[in-house]
C-alpha cells in the first residue's frame, strides 16, 4: 500500500510499519489522515502475512500533537458531527484488531496522539516523551475513546488528573503511572520496538491473538465471565490445534 500523503505503511518481514508523517505540524491528526489511517489499519487487520504493527511517528519531535486545530476550529458544526462519527469508525476498528499493536513513542503524545497510542497494546516511550490531554483546554472531550481507553491503562484517578487539569505527563513518570511499558534511549526505540515485535513473531499467531482477546475483552467482563471465555477461547484453539 502506498501514495498515501500523511502516512507511511510499510511491510517487513511480518511486521508492519505505520508511520505519522506530518512532522512539520508534529503529525497532527487531519481528516485525511484519519481516511488513510482507516485503510491501513483495514489492511493490518486482513493481511494474513501480517503479525504484529509498529506504529511511529515521523521527525524528531512529536509522535502526535494532537488533532489539527486549523481543521478543527474552522470545521462548521455539521462536518464536525461527521467527523466525530467517523472518528468512532476508525477506533472501532482499532479495537477490533485481534494482532498485537505496538506503539513506539517520542516527543509530544497529545490528545489524538495519546488516544492511537492507547489503541495500541503495548507503548515503548523515548526518554524525550511528554504525553497530554489537552482537550480541556479547548472545551471539548476526548472524542477518539480516551475516556475509556485512559481508565483502562492507568487507573481512574490518574485518567482524571491527566484529564481534568491537562498536565502534561513525561516519559519516567509515564511508566511509573502504567501508561508505558517500557522507557528507552531515543536511538533504541525502534530498536526496542522491533526486538518486541520479534518476540511475537516466534510464537504461534492464533496462540497470540486469543491472548490478546482474552485479556482485552475480558477485561469488560465479570471475572466468571471471564474464565468461561478463557475456557472457551482455550477449547478453540486446542481444537485447531489437534486438527492442523
Ligand atoms: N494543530 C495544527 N497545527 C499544530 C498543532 C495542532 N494541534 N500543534 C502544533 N502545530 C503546528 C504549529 O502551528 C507549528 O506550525 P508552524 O511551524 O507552521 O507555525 C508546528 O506545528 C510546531 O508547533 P509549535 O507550536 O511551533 O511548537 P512548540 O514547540 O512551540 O509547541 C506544542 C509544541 C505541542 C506544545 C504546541 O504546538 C501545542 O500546544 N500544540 C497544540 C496541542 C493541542 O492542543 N492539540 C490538540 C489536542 S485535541
Amino acid at each position: 500500500m502506498s501514495g498515501f500523503e500523511t502516512i507511511i505503511y510499510e511491510k517487513r518481514d511480518e511486521t508492519g510499519f505505520v508511520t505519522l508523517n506530518r512532522p512539520q505540524s508534529l503529525n497532527v491528526y487531519n481528516l485525511k489522515m484519519r481516511d488513510e489511517l482507516y485503510q491501513v489499519l483495514g489492511a493490518i487487520k486482513d493481511d494474513p502475512e501480517l503479525k504484529v504493527a509498529i506504529f511511529k511517528g515521523a521527525g524528531d519531535r512529536a509522535f502526535c500533537a494532537g488533532a489539527d486545530l486549523t481543521e478543527f476550529l474552522t470545521a462548521p458544526s455539521p462536518i464536525i458531527a461527521r467527523q466525530v462519527r467517523w472518528e468512532r469508525d476508525v477506533w472501532g476498528l482499532f479495537l477490533s484488531i485481534n494482532k498485537p499493536l505496538i506503539a513506539a513513542l517520542h516527543g509530544y503524545v497529545l490528545g489524538s496522539g495519546i488516544e492511537i497510542a492507547l489503541c495500541c497494546d503495548i507503548r515503548i516511550a523515548s526518554e524525550d516523551t511528554q504525553f497530554g490531554v489537552p482537550e480541556m483546554g479547548l472545551g471539548i472531550i476526548p472524542a477518539a475513546g480516551g475516556s475509556q481507553t485512559l481508565p483502562r491503562v492507568m487507573g481512574k484517578a490518574h485518567a482524571l488528573e491527566m484529564l481534568l487539569t491537562g498536565r502534561r505527563v513525561k516519559a519516567e513518570e509515564a511508566y511509573r503511572l502504567k501508561l508505558v511499558n517500557q522507557v528507552v534511549r531515543r536511538v533504541d526505540l525502534i530498536p526496542a520496538a522491533e526486538k518486541m515485535a520479534n518476540k511475537i513473531k516466534s510464537y504461534d499467531p492464533i496462540a497470540v491473538s486469543y491472548a490478546k482477546q482474552a485479556i482485552n475483552h475480558g477485561l469488560d467482563l465479570r471475572l466468571e465471565q471471564g474464565l468461561a471465555y478463557e475456557a472457551s477461547l482455550g477449547i478453540r484453539l486446542l481444537k485447531s490445534l489437534v486438527e492442523n
